[in-house]
């Protein structure tokens, strides 16, 4: 047995732990099991080595024997997230463990600590522990597999012995995606302006991002995100709708709404093209703030990996921005290109704008510079014609703007590298073939360009990890 509810002992009556979140997020596979406790139908032994498997885009409930090895396990969890899985880490809330800050604080969507105690019978250590669940969520939300469902319940009876129930829904449930008639009442804070500036800044941000870009706890900024959504500050599209993933808990993504900004202008000055903001939510598509999601995405795993280094400080947007030169900087978009293409015999102007910018700043003040292409494998790599939209188009224009130093002009830099996340190694092979076929007169060549697929290690520390090159060489950014 697993569990030994000290409910079970004292004769009350207990929650069923396991049901609640089973009834939450459908499990499918159990990847530490043997086939007594397994919790689905699908699991793992060890000698299967649950570790080492593919957990595919399973709903999966991972249960790891509380070692050593938590360190892995928690790895494992996030980076099958990154692949597709959605992962429920079941585990003792020790936050001041190695484990917990590399992989559960800061890369589980949502961290929920368990009201009372659990006591892990049949692992190293058996006494009651304090636990945590921790919910990693796939970057694209799987299709749960068919058939998988555990058929019986026999194997996970203790469960239902288990005394804890979720510390979460203490009060009542307000409409998610409607806004409450009667708003709960609250003064507005310095870190809810903030929220709104982040918003009026980045158009759309999970509850995740923000969490990470203020600098509180998730919990925190949820119940803040709440309150300014009821009162009109903020927006939840409802495009999202479309791909939320599960009833109960996935992070929200927001947007700002008219009486956000109406706040800052009237507390910053700021100046919207367009007021409309809540209109132009609510035309929004799924893909575009999915796209937006995702650069940002990449932005907090930036932030993330900045600082947990002394040696590096991240340089941001606005910041970026503010050392442009006079012109560029005074342009409404600061970071278009326009750029001259040249191709068989004909001359064609595009712009490019990247999706982020950023920089990194070494200690003996140095940097460098970059911006980021995040593809979501909508648009063909080649077309044959020009004048049509690809990703080798804009790989071309790269290259030429770099070529002719456009950013020295626009941006005032030295060089800089163009960082392309795409969505799998087969189309970064593409990306990456079409590039080296590429014959730019004075250009920098593939190695402008920096490649990684979403399900790779490299998005959970862009900084530290290893990138392609376009020439296929492995490099890091710093
Ligand atoms: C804490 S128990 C979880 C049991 C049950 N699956 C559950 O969720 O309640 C951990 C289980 O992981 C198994 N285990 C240990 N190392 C493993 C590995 N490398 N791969 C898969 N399972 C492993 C142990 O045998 C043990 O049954």
């Amino acid at each position: 047995m697993l569990f030994t509810p000290r409910a079970a002992r004292s004769g009350r009556r207990r929650r069923p732990f396991f049901d609640e979140l089973d009834a939450e997020f459908r499990f499918t596979l159990d990847p530490c099991a043997t086939p007594a406790n397994a919790k689905c139908r699908r699991f793992f032994t060890r000698d299967l080595d649950g570790l080492s498997q593919d957990w595919d885009r399973h709903h999966v409930f991972c249960n790891p024997p509380y070692c050593r090895m938590m360190h892995d396990w928690g790895r494992k969890c996030f980076e099958a997230s990154r692949r597709g899985a959605l992962v429920v880490l079941l585990a003792h809330a020790r936050t001041d463990t190695r484990w917990f800050h590399d992989w559960v604080y800061g890369k589980a969507a949502e961290i929920r600590f368990v009201r009372g105690r659990l006591k892990f019978g049949d692992g190293c250590q058996s006494g009651p522990f304090r636990s945590l669940v921790a919910i990693y969520r796939p970057d694209i939300a799987g299709p749960t597999p068919p058939g998988d469902r555990h058929p019986g319940r026999a194997g996970a009876a203790w469960y239902d012995e288990v005394m804890a129930a979720m510390s979460a829904a203490s009060s009542p449930r307000r409409p998610r995606f409607r806004r409450a008639s009667e708003p709960p009442a609250f003064r507005l804070t310095d870190d809810d302006v903030e929220i709104v500036r982040l918003l009026a800044r980045h158009r759309f941000l999970r509850s995740t991002h923000i969490a990470v870009l203020v600098g509180r706890s998730l919990d925190r900024t949820n119940d803040r995100l709440s309150r300014l959504f009821h009162a009109g500050y903020l927006d939840r599209p409802r495009a999202q709708l479309d791909y939320y993933p599960t009833a109960g808990s996935a992070p929200i993504a927001y947007a700002l709404a008219d009486r956000g900004a109406r706040l800052l202008i009237e507390r910053d000055g700021t100046e919207f093209a367009n007021v409309e903001w809540s209109r132009k939510n609510r035309s929004a598509g799924r893909p575009f703030i999915e796209h937006q999601l995702e650069v940002m995405d990449f932005y907090v795993a930036l932030q993330l990996a900045a600082q947990s280094r002394d040696d590096v400080r991240l340089i941001h947007p606005d910041e970026m921005v503010a050392t442009f030169p006079d012109q560029s900087f005074a342009e409404h978009n600061p970071f278009a290109l326009r750029v001259r293409l040249s191709h068989q015999g004909a001359m064609r102007e595009t712009a490019i704008v990247p999706d982020l910018v950023f920089g990194i700043r070494f200690r003996d003040g140095s940097r460098r510079c970059f911006v980021v292409e995040v593809d979501r494998g909508t648009m063909p790599v080649t077309r044959s014609d020009i004048r049509q939209t690809s990703f080798e188009r804009k790989m071309r224009a790269y290259l030429t703007a770099h070529a002719a130093k456009q950013h020295e002009r626009h941006f005032g830099w030295k060089t800089f590298r163009v960082l392309t996340v795409t969505t799998d190694q087969h189309r970064m092979k593409t990306m990456m073939d079409a590039l080296r076929r590429l014959r730019i007169p004075r250009s920098y060549g593939p190695a402008l360009f920096f490649f990684t697929t979403r399900d790779t290690n490299t998005l959970a520390n862009p900084i530290s990890e290893t990138w392609f090159d376009g020439n296929g060489r492995d490099t890091t950014l710093i």
